[in-house]
């Protein structure tokens, strides 16, 4: 075995672990929702989309519907450590919250909040740096990506951007994060973080440490392609936004790359863009893809981005007539930021006492 296979046998073990443990969480949730606090985010850099909903949004409001507590971060502070200047910041932050009241996230249950409104979060970021190394840093998938591949100089706070992320996590004693399988070393880091926190600056107690060990909380969501095929995002244009209306919709869907073959199946790797049109359908009707494929049978490109225009517009409905009614009114949009805000200062203002106190720096 070189190292290399070594290194993803590896991998594969610990998601097989993560795995196993979200299953057995999905068990709790079920019977004990209040054990868990969830954290989960969004960085604001542009409009929320179909993919955002069907791989994370929905979950989220599923959690939130089953009683479990809940806050999620629009992460203003993780805007700035890829690019020059903040961009349509206010808006994005205004839109995001209009998103998240169409998508059913319920303010009134969930904490919604922003970074840089909660000093006492981000000066956790000191605690937590000094316990990680800068190889660990440079390690974590994404960092590495963008040392790799980008073409800008790599900020600082790019290169911690996994610390400010367990500060995130860990200034609300989340013990539960929702993400997908590339997010796992972020998690694995909190909880480093977590765990050396409380070995160098912990309590005398030691069975009664700061921070929770957060567990990853991985869902089965197929990922969602863009119009043109490839990885849908933001950056690329092609993807179909929360608050469009049915016209633009029905126009994005329409421009869909297909191909020849009238004959519709669900072949996700041999076929993935039609594949992709079948499952977003699917996703909307509630059904198995494979059927929707089946029914469509010989209507072509054409009777498939029909369906899809109807399925995707029948679905987003309800979720765009709530999301209009949020944004006609900015300033109860920006009132749900500002109590979500205090809230979360309160938890933030709470857990940095305890640091200081288990630092011996609450003078
Ligand atoms: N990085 C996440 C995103 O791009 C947002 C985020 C910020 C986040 N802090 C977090 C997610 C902590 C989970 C946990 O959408």
């Amino acid at each position: 075995m070189s190292e290399h296979d070594i290194a993803d046998a590896t991998s594969d073990a610990s998601l097989a672990r993560s795995v196993a443990r979200s299953h057995q969480i999905e068990e709790l949730l079920a019977t004990d929702p209040g054990r868990f606090r969830v954290l989960t985010g969004d960085r604001p850099t542009g409009r929320l989309h179909i993919g955002h909903y069907f791989g994370s949004h929905a979950n989220r409001v599923r959690l939130q519907n089953m009683g479990v507590e809940q806050f999620n971060l629009i992460a203003d502070y993780q805007v700035i450590y890829d690019r020059d200047g903040v961009g349509e910041i206010r808006d994005n932050v205004l839109n995001a919250l209009a998103d998240y009241v169409g998508m059913g996230i319920d303010p009134a249950r969930t904490t919604v909040f922003t970074h840089s409104s909660i000093p006492a979060l981000n000066q956790l970021l000191l605690p937590f740096l000094a316990v990680t190394t800068d190889s660990e840093l440079r390690r974590n998938p994404t960092v590495k990506d963008e040392l790799a591949g980008s073409a800008r100089p790599m900020s600082g706070l790019m290169l911690t951007f996994p610390v400010h992320q367990a500060a995130d996590i860990l200034f609300c004693k989340a013990n539960l994060v929702p993400v997908g399988k590339d997010q796992l070393p972020h998690i694995e880091l909190t909880r480093t973080i977590a765990r050396r926190f409380d070995e160098r600056y912990g309590r005398a107690v030691p069975e009664s440490p700061v921070f929770p060990q957060a567990d990853a909380l991985l869902s089965e969501v197929p990922l969602l392609l863009g119009m043109d095929g490839t990885k849908m995002s933001k950056s690329k244009g092609n993807t179909i936004e929360i608050g469009m209306d049915a016209d633009t919709t029905a126009r994005l869907i329409k421009r869909a790359v297909t191909d020849s073959d009238r004959h519709i199946t669900f072949d996700p790797s041999g076929r993935p863009e039609v594949s992709n049109l079948v499952q977003l359908a699917a996703l909307c009707l509630g059904r198995a893809p494979e059927d929707v494929a089946e029914e469509l049978g010989d209507a072509g490109g054409g009777g498939l981005k029909k369906l899809v225009t109807e399925a995707v517009n029948e679905f987003f409905a309800p979720v765009r007539e709530r999301r209009a009614e949020a944004i006609a009114d900015p300033a109860q949009l920006w009132a749900i930021l500002a109590d979500g805000n205090a809230r979360a200062n309160e938890v933030a203002e709470q857990t940095l006492a305890e640091v200081r106190q288990a630092m011996q720096m609450d003078y």
